[in-house]
């Protein structure tokens, strides 16, 4: 099978900071694949890049068998234009740290904005979808509720119903428990182990839970400065890996837990 993401010799700088050092990746349709990794590797800058909210520097990077930034044009590959680029990123959804919600909206107006101004749906079928988004993240009781009157652990599942309602074929996932109350950290996980087991998306998740990771992806991969140092399956990452460094990761995370 085509894989739906397709990266190679991905590479990013900052100034003098290089913070993807040639990356390649293939992930498959449907596929579920955690990124785990010491902070400041490169997760959340290889989520922009899949996401199109940045340019790489140099390499090749694909959704769904088109580049983003080119595009055919009389048999040529040229610079995308707008439309081109708008089209492709339509394909992926992001949830963040922060949920960034529109605080003067309610639950379910939150859920409804993109799928009318992006998609052009009427407000009718946007708000059918969204109620149905926001049954699937266990919410459809607060759809007339105001984010300041939601947990955060509810805050960020409005985030995941609002990213959702685009129909993207890709979800792509950064630490998005990282700013919750721990008792409600446990539920989001629930959820995105839910969402995985549907299999309609394909989902890049970033975690820190390496129980999530092991029990919930079909594979993990390793950042380590800039590289995905390893990549397997849970098993070969948290029984047998290959590298030192990815031990001795996988082992401080454990420890801290504990
Ligand atoms: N917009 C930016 N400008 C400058 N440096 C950045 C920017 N974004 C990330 N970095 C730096 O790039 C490195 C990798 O960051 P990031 O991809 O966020 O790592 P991770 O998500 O693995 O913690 C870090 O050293 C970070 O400070
Ligand atoms: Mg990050």
């Amino acid at each position: 099978m085509e894989p739906i993401i397709r990266v190679r010799n991905l590479q990013k700088a900052y100034g003098n900071l290089a913070v993807l050092s040639g990356v390649d990746l293939d992930v498959a349709p449907a596929e579920t694949v955690s990124v785990i990794g010491p902070s400041g590797s490169g997760k959340s800058t290889l989520l922009r890049l899949l996401m199109t909210l940045e340019r790489p520097d140099a390499g090749a990077l694909e959704i769904d068998g088109e580049s983003p930034w080119t595009m055919m044009r009389d048999g040529q590959s040229v610079a995308a234009d707008e439309r081109h680029l708008r089209r492709v990123r339509g394909k992926v959804g992001m949830v963040f740290q922060h949920f960034n919600l529109f605080p003067h909206m309610s639950a379910l107006g939150n859920v409804t904005e993109a799928p009318v101004h992006v998609l052009g749906l009427s407000r009718a079928e946007a708000k059918s979808r969204a109620i149905e988004y926001l049954a699937m993240v266990g919410l459809e009781d607060k759809a007339e509720a105001y984010p300041a009157h939601l947990s955060g652990g509810q805050k960020q599942r409005v985030a995941i119903a609002r990213a959702l309602a685009m129909q993207p074929k890709i979800m792509l996932f950064d630490e998005i428990t990282s700013a919750l109350d721990p008792e409600l950290v446990g539920g989001i996980l629930e959820l995105l182990r839910a969402l995985a087991a549907r299999r309609t998306m394909t989902m890049v998740i970033v975690t820190h839970h390496m129980a999530f990771a092991e029990t919930s992806s079909d594979r993990v991969l390793f950042f380590d400065r800039g590289v995905i140092l390893e990549q397997g399956s849970p098993a070969e990452i948290f029984r047998s890996p290959r590298h030192e460094r990815t031990q001795r990761f996988v082992e401080s995370i454990l420890e801290t837990v504990r």
